[in-house]
């Protein structure tokens, strides 16, 4: 029996420590807070697979297309290619685990229309689809913990990855109930952190989102990918905490996009792009919001009351608590915000990175969304990715082999008590703020050689003087000793974007604005010698590459 530590408890890693338990393994879920509390509860539209229940003859082949096209040529299409062929699979699995998913009348798996896709692909439960998948996969998670299989540590914070000579031993957390550093061992690692939203500051993710895990094993050895290719979601409102996400299923239903010019409307995506317009991949939909000359709104009052309140409650009930709109008699403005992150840690075809026995699953992981991701396709992929390494994990041979790490634990044990003892003017909590605001404005749906040159410049300026931190002793050593790390990775999401001298997807270059064939591939970043280093190269061969050179 292998132990197999988990690092984050939403779709992602409650779906491997399931598979894990399955195979009849000891999987421990390590995340501060419960699943509940994960970002994936927030996933509204739905998950997509060519079901084909609305007899449009969708195919496999048509999701794979789509979604490299959408993607922009340059993902992986043997990766691409198993993750669709999986995906009508993975509906049924969850099925049996206990989602529910909205029917048609002729009980079947209903399937509505999302941003990019030729066919009508995407399952859902009302527009709450993240939450009811959460909540199948905690019922299944519950049954394994009875029987010891599976182990949930709430409370515990990511530190560091236990790793030497490329190869990783377990992982490091902060223990906030504790409040001291405790390492669990295990013969594989799994991170699936998500997204790196509180690095931007207001997003529609989760600020527990901080992209913090990668940016520190990136510190530790991992190779990163993609990260300039950030999502912007065309239809979002803002609100005190954070931007709500009006969910594209919006669109889906039908919903119309418009501003006015003087008294006159102008639904200027269907006067682009024909019929489909409202409905084309992100990347185009937020250019063009952007590029309105006025306040853009989203019109689904059409669709009547009854529609509405049955296929996209959620929509009304978010605007009318948290906007005082209602949605059955309102228009709904909206702008574009940071929402996804195709770029991540890389891996191979098994999840695993380039260091041995740590995997990446989920949207910590760049894999299958190329320059820009289809709506739908990340609760596949969270699922997909989980249940992959999984099954990697369960097959590789794994050796006994032991490494000592308890000088390093004692070091780091030091640095925190020091850094909260610290009279330094240079408060961690106060540059993370500073943090999202330069990212904000550097990395926006549009950016520049000029922008992004500044950008780093401030970076750099707060990584020479972090080792001046100070932690708040007001609220977790977490906010402290996660920020070096988050500004080495804001440092490489910066590089990347200035490196890739093209526009692709959501890499949106006033000053390059064509896209370029010698660009068709992803980028690299590493980080050696103390330096980051970006290179370009065809994805998949390139993983392996990269492995090979560790
Ligand atoms: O608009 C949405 O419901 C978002 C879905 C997704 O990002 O996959």
């Amino acid at each position: 029996m292998k132990t197999v530590v988990i690092i984050g408890s939403g779709i992602a890693g409650l779906t491997c420590a399931v598979r894990t338990a399955e195979y009849g393994h000891k999987a421990v879920l390590v995340s501060p807070y419960p699943s509940e509390r994960a970002q994936s509860v927030m996933a509204a539209g739905g998950i997509n697979a060519s079901l084909d229940t609305k007899g449009e003859n969708d195919t496999v082949q048509s999701h794979i297309e789509d979604t490299l096209k959408g993607g922009c040529n340059i993902e992986d299409r043997e990766s691409v290619t198993k993750m669709c062929e999986a995906a009508p699979g993975i509906i049924r699995w969850l099925e049996a685990t206990g989602m529910v998913f909205t029917r048609d009348d002729n009980g079947n798996i209903d399937l509505r229309a999302f941003g990019g896709q030729s066919h009508k692909r995407t399952a859902f439960s009302g527009a709450c689809t993240g939450k009811q998948i959460v909540t199948a996969l905690i019922r299944k998670a519950r049954q394994y913990e009875c029987s010891g299989m599976l182990e949930r540590k709430l409370g515990y914070w990511f530190h560091s990855g236990l790793i030497k000579d490329a190869k990783c031993y377990g992982a490091l957390f902060y223990n906030e109930n504790e409040r001291k550093l405790e390492a669990m061992y295990a013969d594989a690692v799994v991170v699936a952190t998500g997204g790196q939203n509180q690095l931007f500051g207001k997003t529609t993710g989760s600020m527990l989102c901080d992209g913090y895990a990668a940016g520190k094993l990136f510190e530790q050895g991992a190779v990163l990918r993609n990260l300039e290719f950030i999502q912007y979601h065309p239809t979002t409102i803002e609100t005190v905490q954070k931007r709500m996400l009006i969910t594209e299923a919006a669109r889906g239903e039908g919903g119309r996009l418009f501003y006015y010019a003087g008294e006159k409307r102008v639904y200027f995506m269907e006067d682009k792009y024909g019929a489909r317009g409202n409905l084309m991949p992100r990347d185009i939909v937020s250019k063009c919001i952007y590029d309105a000359p006025s306040q853009v709104y989203l019109d689904v009052t059409f669709l009547g009351k009854d529609v509405i309140l049955k296929r996209l409650y959620e929509v009304y009930e978010l605007c009318m608590n948290y906007a005082g709109i209602d949605i059955t008699k309102e228009c709904i403005p909206v702008a574009p915000s940071v929402h996804f992150f195709m770029g991540g840690l890389a891996v191979d075809d098994s999840h695993c990175t380039n260091i041995d026995n740590l995997y990446a699953v989920g949207e910590c992981a760049s894999k299958y969304h190329g320059a820009n991701r289809l709506g739908g396709n990340s609760l596949l992929a969270a699922v997909y990715s989980g249940m992959t390494a999984a099954n990697a994990i369960n097959e590789k041979e794994c050796s006994r082999e032991k490494a000592d790490f308890n000088e390093f634990i004692i070091r780091e044990e030091k640095d925190i008590e020091k850094r909260l003892r610290s009279k330094s003017k240079f408060s961690a909590v106060y540059i993370r703020q500073v943090l999202s605001e330069l990212m904000n404005r550097d990395l926006g749906i549009t950016r520049t050689e000029s922008k992004l040159c500044e950008g780093i410049k401030s970076v750099d300026y707060y990584l020479s003087i972090s080792d001046k931190f100070k932690f708040d002793s007001e609220v977790s050593p977490y906010q402290g000793y996660s920020l070096k790390s988050m500004l080495l990775l804001a440092k490489a999401i910066l590089l990347s974007a200035k490196e890739r001298k093209e526009t692709r997807g959501a890499h949106i270059r006033d000053d390059y604005p064509e896209r370029k064939p010698e660009f068709e591939c992803a980028s690299y970043a590493t980080f050696i010698n103390g330096n980051i280093e970006i290179s370009f190269a065809k994805p998949y061969s390139d993983n392996k590459a990269c492995k090979e050179e560790q």
